[in-house]
C-alpha cells in the first residue's frame, strides 16, 4: 500500500545568468512510492537533488524553486487520497504540512531559534497548525513526545545552545512529530554528528515508526552506510533523477544500475562481501543540471555505456519482484 507517491515529478531552479533565463533541473522526472508503513532511503552524491526532492514530496516550494510538473498524491491514515501537487500554499499549510507530511529539512539544527527556549519553539510550531492551542498543552504534548522519545523532560525549558548537538536533532526530531504525520522526511539528520550520537540519532528515528507515532519516513544522507542500517528500501538518485530502487541488502550486496554499483564499491565496508570487490571511486564529475545530456546522464563516467545510452533516457523499469533500474543493459530487446 502506497502512502505517497511521484509521479514524472518536475521542479527546477530558475537562474539568470547575465540577462538570460537558465533553469537547474534539480527533480527532473522522479518517479517514486513511499510505502505504507516503510523507512525510504535516499542517497547521491551532493548536488543530485535529494534536499530539492525532500522539499518537493512536501510541495514545500519556494522560488527560484518552480514546480514544473508531475502529480504528487497523498494516501493518508483515513483511506482518502490527496493530489497535494495541486493544493495551493494556504491549504498545504493549513491541511498538509505536519498533520500528514513532515520534514526535517537538512539545516533544521541551525535554524533552531537560539533566543527562544524549546517549549516556545515548539508553540509556535504548534499554533501554525492550531492557533487555538496554549502553551500547557504545548508543554504536556511536547513533555509526552519527549519522554517516548527517551529524552529527559528538562529540555522543554532549555535554550537550543544549551543542549548537545545529538540532544538538539532528537529534539527537532519530536517537534517535528507532534502531530503524528503519517510521513516524515528527514534530510541528512546525522551528517554534523560524531558516529555515536549518530546511532542515538537512528535509534529516536526507529522507535518513531515503532512506536506508530509515524508511519512512514524518508531518509536522506549521502551515507549509504548510516542508511542501511535503518531503511527497508533504497531510492539511488543520480542528477536529478532516480536510477534505482530496491530492497536494502539488493542495493548493498547486489547493486544493478551501474552508478549504485560504483557509489557502493567507493564506501570502505566493514561487510566483507562488499570489500571484496575493493576500494573504488567513480572517474568524473555529475552533469551540469542546467544542460544534461539527452540520453543517460550517468553516460560520461559509465564504463558500459553503448551509443543507445547518448541518444534515449533509460526508463525506470521493473526488473524482477521488487526491483526498479533505469539502464539500457537491463532492457531487454
Ligand atoms: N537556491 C538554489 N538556486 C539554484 N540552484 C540550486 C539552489 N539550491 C540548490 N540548487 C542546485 O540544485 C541541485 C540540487 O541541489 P540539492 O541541494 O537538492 O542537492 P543535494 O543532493 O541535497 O546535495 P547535498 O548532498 O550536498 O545536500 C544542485 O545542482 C544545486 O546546485
Ligand atoms: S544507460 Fe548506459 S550509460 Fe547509463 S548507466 Fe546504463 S549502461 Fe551506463
Ligand atoms: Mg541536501
Amino acid at each position: 500500500m502506497k502512502r505517497l507517491e511521484l509521479r514524472n515529478v518536475r521542479a527546477y531552479y530558475r537562474l539568470l545568468i547575465g540577462n538570460r533565463e537558465a533553469d537547474v533541473r534539480a527533480v527532473d522526472g522522479v518517479n517514486l512510492e513511499i510505502r505504507k508503513g516503510e523507512i525510504l532511503g535516499l542517497v547521491g552524491e551532493s548536488g543530485c537533488g535529494k534536499s530539492t526532492l525532500a522539499k518537493v514530496m512536501l510541495m514545500n516550494i519556494n522560488p527560484p524553486l518552480f514546480f514544473k510538473g508531475g502529480t504528487i498524491i497523498l494516501y493518508t491514515r483515513s483511506g482518502n487520497s490527496l493530489e497535494i501537487s495541486k493544493l495551493n500554499r494556504e491549504k498545504l499549510k493549513k491541511d498538509v504540512w505536519g498533520k500528514h507530511v513532515a520534514i526535517i529539512p537538512q539545516e533544521a539544527m541551525s535554524a533552531l531559534m537560539p533566543t527562544l527556549k524549546i517549549k516556545r519553539i515548539a508553540y509556535d510550531v504548534l499554533r501554525s497548525h492550531n492557533p487555538d492551542i496554549s502553551l500547557d498543552e504545548t508543554v504536556s504534548l511536547l513533555t509526552k513526545r519527549l519522554k517516548e522519545l527517551g529524552l529527559p523532560d528538562y529540555v522543554v525549558d532549555r535554550y537550543p545552545f544549551e543542549l548537545s548537538g545529538g540532544m538538539a536533532q532528537r529534539t527537532v526530531i519530536a517537534i517535528s512529530t507532534l502531530l503524528n504525520p503519517e510521513i516524515l522526511v528527514v534530510d541528512e539528520p546525522t551528517s554534523a554528528l560524531d558516529v555515536s550520537t549518530q546511532k542515538l540519532v537512528i535509534k529516536t528515528l526507529w522507535s518513531l515508526a515503532a512506536k506508530g507515532i509515524i508511519d512512514s519516513m524518508v531518509f536522506i544522507t549521502h551515507d549509504i552506510s548510516v542508511v542501511r542500517q535503518i531503511a527497508d528500501r533504497i531510492a539511488v538518485m543520480y542528477a536529478g533523477k532516480i536510477v534505482e530502487v530496491a530492497p536494502t541488502e539488493d542495493i548493498i550486496f547486489d547493486p544493478q544500475h551501474p552508478y549504485t554499483r560504483g557509489l557502493i564499491d567507493s564506501i570502505i565496508s566493514l561487510e566483507p562481501e562488499v570489500r571484496k570487490r575493493g576500494l573504488r571511486y567513480i572517474p568524473g564529475q555529475p552533469p551540469n543540471l542546467i544542460n544534461p545530456p539527452q540520453g543517460c546522464r550517468f553516460v560520461d563516467r559509465c564504463p558500459f555505456a553503448k551509443d543507445i545510452c547518448r541518444k534515449k533516457e533509460p526508463p525506470l523499469i521493473k526488473i524482477n519482484n521488487d526491483r526498479l533500474v533505469a539502464c539500457w543493459l537491463h532492457v531487454k530487446g
